[in-house]
């Protein structure tokens, strides 16, 4: 029987995940302004930044003053990464009101990661997910190379069950999927998805494709044709993680946001606005998008210009 896909969530990475690896130092200005723009797009989650360490990755060294400068939009929910305590320590003093946690399906990407094994991460994290769920703070989970590793090659789904059924175990109200580093193909994801989801429910589980090889809105497709209906990706097509080399940007939202109208699913996002905030930040990075459909829409856009 041919699955009906009616629904759909896009959580906006590209505050994090897609300036998280670039090496200008971006404003802290320009980080809050981006992010402004992203919810007047009307993007509804939108992951405003990490409190990791800024030796680790010194590009999210002003997290907290993002975060406490971004006018809030009611509507919008802003979640941080947070590695460890000392973390969630800072993100509570910033006035945080949900985070995520995140460790992966392959024990050397972790070690580069987080400098922790996949059991230390648990005993990391169970503090720091009891502490905020007690403070009321919503508690979202990652688990990065699901799809593939770039230091242990192929990934079992059945790892990756493992991984997300802990994290589930911890309270993370949704768990997000990595393809940390881009490698995966359509019929590989389908499995995978869909070992997930005969445990997870599909209101849980997210999908997050980097598009190294070009395959990421085909995966995106065919992990919601098993079911799954959440959606990571990155304004612009930024986006990489500095410990998994060799990857480059998320999804792009706009591509994500234009196949997903196509396919009668409203997302509320309003196009002109997303592709106007990517094509400021790329300004800022001193790169134009990468994403095909901001490129035909800065063509189009010119094109009427003249
Ligand atoms: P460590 O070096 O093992 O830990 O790092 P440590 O406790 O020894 O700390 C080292 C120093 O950092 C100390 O400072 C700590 O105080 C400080 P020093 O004493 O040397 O002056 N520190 C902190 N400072 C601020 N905030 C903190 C913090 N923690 C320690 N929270 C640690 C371990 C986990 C901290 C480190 O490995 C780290 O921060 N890793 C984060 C790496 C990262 O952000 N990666 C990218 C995000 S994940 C990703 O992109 C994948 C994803 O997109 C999904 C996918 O694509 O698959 C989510
Ligand atoms: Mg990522």
């Amino acid at each position: 029987m041919k699955i009906v896909i009616d629904t759909a969530k896009i959580v906006e990475v590209g505050p994090r995940d897609g300036l998280q690896n670039e090496k200008v130092t971006i404003p802290t200005q320009a980080k809050i302004d981006y992010i402004t723009a992203l919810g007047d797009a009307g993007l509804r989650v939108i992951e405003a930044g990490a409190f990791v360490s800024p030796k680790w990755v010194p590009q999210m060294a002003d997290s907290a003053e993002v975060y406490r400068n971004i006018p809030k939009d009611p509507g919008v929910e802003y979640p941080v990464l947070v590695p460890n305590e000392k973390g969630l320590d800072r993100a509570l003093d910033a006035g945080v009101t949900s985070i995520a946690i995140f460790t992966a399906a392959s024990e050397t990407f972790n070690k580069r990661n987080i400098n922790m094994s996949i059991d230390e991460s648990f005993t990391n994290y169970a503090p720091v997910a009891a502490r905020a769920r007690a403070e009321g703070i919503r508690v979202r989970g990652y688990v990065s190379t699901a799809f593939g590793c770039p230091y242990e090659g192929d990934v079992a789904p059945e790892k990756v069950l493992e991984v997300v059924a802990r994290l589930l175990d911890l309270g993370c109200y949704e768990v997000s999927v990595g393809d940390t580093i881009g490698v995966g193909t359509p019929m590989q994801v389908q499995g995978v998805i869909g070992v997930l989801l005969q445990v997870v429910p599909t209101s849980r589980l997210a999908m997050h494709f980097h598009d190294t090889y070009g395959q990421a809105l085909a995966n995106l497709y065919a992990g919601m044709e098993e079911g799954a209906r959440v959606i990571d990706s990155a304004a612009g097509g930024l986006g990489g993680c500095p410990y998994a080399p060799g990857a480059t940007g998320n999804v792009a939202t706009e591509e994500v946001v234009y196949m997903l109208e196509g396919m009668g699913i409203a997302t509320g996002v309003d196009m002109p606005k997303l592709v106007s905030a990517t094509n400021e930040i790329s300004k800022l990075i001193a790169r134009s998008p990468v994403s095909r459909v901001a490129t035909a829409i800065n063509s189009k856009r010119r094109a009427e210009k003249r």
